[in-house]
């Protein structure tokens, strides 16, 4: 773990990383893929450092100065195999609210106070205002969307609750 000051809590593909095996970074993820799982991408694999759940992450407190949370968006069937669902998973219709606000929370405790999380969302099928309220804090900035894109950028800091001043 030394010198491993980032985490990506699910990794995925790693398509939105320059380097996908950033030296300072941990990645995972539920799940692992060979190339070869998604037609028509070949590239496409699914190689995280570790196998494990995002909603018991098995690291100590505050171990992280950076905090990627990239998670699902998107309800689908179980028998759903398209390829959008092969490379980013899905929601579960059930439990999704408690899986999402889990998964938040252990990104939160693994972050070092002043750390930074990044949390990546697409209102695909829940809309932004749904997901603030599941997670219970307010971002410091998002992304503005451009065009038709869905996707939110959001950032939060682990300011300790003594240090924050009310304004
Ligand atoms: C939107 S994709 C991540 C895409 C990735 N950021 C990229 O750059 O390609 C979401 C990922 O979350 C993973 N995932 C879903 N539930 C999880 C869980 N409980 N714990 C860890 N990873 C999970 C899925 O396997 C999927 O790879």
């Amino acid at each position: 773990m030394e010198d491993k000051y980032i985490l990506d809590a699910c990794c995925g593909g790693k398509m939105m990383w320059f380097n996908k095996n950033h030296p300072n970074t941990i990645y995972v993820d539920n799940r692992k893929t060979d190339k070869g799982y998604v037609d028509g991408k070949p590239n496409f694999e699914v190689k995280p450092d570790f196998i494990m759940d995002f909603k018991k992450l098995k690291f100590k407190d505050k171990e992280f100065k950076l905090v990627f949370f990239d998670p699902p968006h998107v309800f689908a069937r179980e028998s759903n195999t398209s390829t959008f669902i092969k490379c980013f998973g899905r929601l579960n219709k059930e439990s999704w609210q408690n899986d999402i606000k889990k998964g938040f929370d252990e990104c939160w405790r693994v972050l070092d106070d002043y750390g930074v999380l990044v949390f990546k969302w697409s209102e695909s099928n829940v809309k932004l205002k749904d997901l603030l309220e599941i997670i219970g804090k307010e971002p410091l900035v998002r992304s503005m969307r451009r065009g038709l894109s869905k996707t939110h950028w959001l950032c939060f800091m682990k300011i300790p609750p003594q240090n924050i001043i009310n304004s």
